[in-house]
């Protein structure tokens, strides 16, 4: 192959297309990637890549892997920004290179450029005011719910045994939707998290204890902790919040005969780091798993549990996991899931609490 066939190749990849080195620094980059970085390519060449380009999810480790192990390594669906304008929606492809041990190529497809961009950050929104929907109804709906509740009360008074399982039914399931409507408000109430030191090992230790009281007594919970891992930057009483939902789905995913383990794994990961589309990052070295081995997440709805409404659940609300990445988003934080029958993980990534704040 020439030189200049080679470079008709390279500007003909209708993506923007970029080589890293082994430092991850721009070592090529095709006229597309230019256009999307919005610079030439001679100012890029040499430059650091995440300098560059800001994308919201925390990449260095499966990169690391990928280029360790000279496997492809493919993100779907991140904010990727430039620091000149608003972040796309973009698939990220990364390949190491043939022959250049440490190198990598990476192609950036952004999901129908203009497009999608405004169609996602609708979704987003979306979500919220199915939220802000939710909560004004709640709030409408308690009012003539007492009253329903109420009447059916007073006309049990003189009925015979025989109605009475009619209006006591009427009682019962107001009573479900009451609690459905404080559960969609307490969204509303969630106020901003407060900024602690907060010993992690006292969280799971107190949500542990309350739910083989509650939900969990069929469960066992086996503590695998990092005596040594330093004090997170959150809020006590909203991690805690935290911890007893995922306790509770994994509770109620096992089966309640045989019931089923879970294990508490707390851990710190040096290199764990959120890059937000906006460019600023934020390292999230401490690592909280919780991970069961029931049967794991449907399928169907795999891909959606952190969304509001989504439940798998006969009586589920959905509203578990909707309040746990909020608040986890609260914190800055990160969380994830990985789920195959019989190994479900939830990990949770939190930033460390300042220096001065750890004496106190
Ligand atoms: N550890 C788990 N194992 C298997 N499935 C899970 C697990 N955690 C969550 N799920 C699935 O994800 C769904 C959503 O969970 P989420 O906590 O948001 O709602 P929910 O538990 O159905 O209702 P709510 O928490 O509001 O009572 C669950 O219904 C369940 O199907
Ligand atoms: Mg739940």
């Amino acid at each position: 192959m020439t030189p200049e066939l080679e470079q008709q190749i390279w500007s003909s990849i209708p993506v923007p297309a970029v080589l890293l080195d082994s430092a991850e620094r721009i070592a090529d980059l095709n006229p597309a990637a230019e256009g999307f970085m919005n610079n030439s390519a001679k100012w890029l060449m040499g430059q650091p890549i995440w300098d560059r380009l800001a994308v919201d999810a925390p990449l260095e480790e499966s990169l690391a892997r990928a280029r360790e192990n000279g496997t492809p390594l493919f993100v779907n669906d991140v904010d990727v920004g430039t620091g000149s304008r608003p972040p796309l929606v973009c698939n990220l492809q990364i390949a190491p290179v043939q022959g250049q041990p440490g190198w990598m190529i990476m192609l950036i497809s952004p999901r129908e450029l203009a497009g999608r961009m405004t169609q996602s950050h609708s979704v987003k929104s979306a979500a919220k005011s199915a939220i802000g929907m939710a909560e004004m109804l709640a709030h409408e709906i308690k009012n003539p719910l007492a009253g329903i509740a109420g009447a059916a009360q007073l006309l049990s008074m003189n009925l015979g045994p025989e109605d009475l399982e009619f209006t006591d039914l009427i009682v019962e399931e107001t009573r479900r939707i009451v609690k459905l409507l404080e559960q969609v408000e307490q969204f509303g109430n969630l106020s901003e998290p407060t900024h602690q030191a907060v010993n992690i090992h006292d969280v799971l230790d107190r949500a542990r204890r309350s739910t083989l009281l509650g939900v969990g007594a069929h469960m066992k919970i086996v503590e695998d902790y990092d005596p040594s891992l330093p004090m997170a930057d959150g809020d006590p009483d909203q991690l805690l919040q935290v911890i007893l939902n995922l306790l509770r789905n994994a509770s109620e995913a096992a089966d309640i005969q045989n019931g089923g383990t879970i294990r508490l794994h707390t851990f710190y990961e040096h290199s764990f780091r959120l890059r937000r589309a906006d460019g600023t990052g934020q390292t999230l070295p401490l690592q909280i798993e919780v991970i069961d081995d029931g049967p794991g997440l449907p399928p169907d709805i795999k891909g959606d549990v952190f969304d509001p409404f989504v439940s798998g659940k006969e009586n589920g609300t959905g509203l578990g996991l909707a309040l746990v990445s909020k608040i986890i988003s609260d914190h800055d934080g990160w969380i994830s899931v990985e789920s195959t029958p019989g190994k479900t993980v939830f990990r949770i990534s939190l930033p460390l609490a300042p220096k001065d704040q750890e004496e106190t």
